[in-house]
């Protein structure tokens, strides 16, 4: 008999249960006698022993439903390698858990943090493949993540709603988008719902060009300007502080909700437009996963598959110039990818006049 396990680590997104639907179609066809083991809520499954037996079944009838039939949750990686008060060890519970249900192998779908303890778990000799997750498409050794075009599907969608509102109040419309520390989301959403302005934390702005780029459109006679601003936009200004100097200078000045608030209200203030911000927030991560998604999940998933069957562990499945392939953990674990400034993909933007407020 052959003892699997799978866990859906972090936040969850559209495409979790197509891509666990793709691992597990898989490896019931590959296995005659296999047991899935489906931990619960991620990583605290995993570590304090809650499991439960999967059946073919519950793999049926989930490609289109988002967020994760084995729920998930957030278990920081900086704190699975330190001790409890009462000395409880986080990694060496895992891999006692491992070892006493004989898992032949572990599956993790999950984004950054994750692959940092996947990467982890596999140093310490267990069996792991890993499949990446994420709608910020920050992971570093993938074109793409599962979770990515369904989000910008529905934050591009999101901006689309804002057009009509915009053009008949005659008002700049400022739409957060997700994303952590990437642009990824913010650039491809706001290229596909025709945004004017794409501030990412790639690029810092400079608000006199923000502004400039809104004053332009108005003596263009348009009516109306559209941001697409990702959650960690960050001015050229905040950019040259230090940590602390940055955190001082939060601490100091008036506390708003976001980064959309914020330059709300600064647009309001040198431009004397009206200013609405609109944040989907997690809504970009809820809804069904489109097409592109559940392709790409169920080729990862059944390519993860293949990989058990060949016993190669110690990996991330990756998508890489279209076509799907593998990664060792220990060269992508704890690496982000980030939009490159001077790439084609923003190069292009530009040239269709999208201002990303650096210049
Ligand atoms: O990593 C996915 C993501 O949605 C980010 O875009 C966002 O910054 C974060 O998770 C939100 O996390 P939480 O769901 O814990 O609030």
């Amino acid at each position: 008999m052959t003892r699997i396990g799978l866990l859906t680590s972090g936040g969850d997104c559209q495409s979790l249960n197509a891509t666990l639907r793709g691992v597990a179609k898989s490896l019931y066809r590959i296995y005659d006698n296999l047991e899935l083991i489906g931990f619960e809520d991620g990583y605290k499954g995993l570590i304090h022993g809650q499991f439960r037996l999967m059946k073919p079944s519950d793999f049926s009838g989930i490609l289109t439903i988002g967020g994760t039939i084995l729920g998930t949750s957030r278990q920081p990686f900086k704190l699975m390698k330190v001790h409890d008060e009462d000395g409880f060890d986080r990694v060496e519970a895992m891999k006692v858990t491992y070892h006493k249900l004989g898992l032949s192998c572990l599956v993790i779908l999950g984004g950054n943090g994750s692959q940092k303890t996947a990467n982890l778990l596999s140093r310490e000799g267990l069996n792991i493949v890993s499949l990446p997750k994420t709608i910020d498409n920050d992971l570093w050794g993938t074109d793409m993540t599962f979770g990515f075009q369904s989000a910008v599907d529905v934050a591009t969608n999101a901006i689309d709603g804002i057009h009509t509102t915009a053009a008949s109040h005659g008002r700049v419309f400022i739409v957060e988008v997700m994303g952590h520390k990437a642009g990824w989301l913010t650039v491809h959403a706001g290229i596909a719902g025709g945004a004017d302005i794409i501030l990412i934390p790639e690029i810092p702005y400079h608000i006199d060009n923000v502004v400039r780029a809104i004053n332009e459109r108005t003596q263009q006679g348009k009516r109306f300007s559209i941001l697409a601003v990702a959650e960690g936009a960050i001015s050229a200004e905040e950019a040259s502080l230090s940590k602390k100097g940055l955190k001082e200078k939060k601490n100091a000045a008036v506390v708003y909700p976001s980064v959309a608030y914020e330059l709300g209200a600064q647009i309001t203030e040198l431009t004397g437009h009206e200013v609405r911000v609109t944040v989907p927030g997690h809504t970009q991560r809820g809804g069904a996963p489109c097409p592109y998604d559940r392709v790409v999940a169920t080729r990862l998933g059944a390519y993860a598959a293949g990989l058990i069957k060949q016993k190669t562990y110690g990996c991330m499945v990756c998508v890489t110039s279209g076509d799907i392939a593998h990664v060792p953990l220990g060269e992508i674990a704890g690496k982000l990818k980030t939009v490159d400034p001077k790439s084609q993909l923003i190069k292009e933007a530009k040239m269709v006049g999208i201002s990303f407020g650096d210049e």
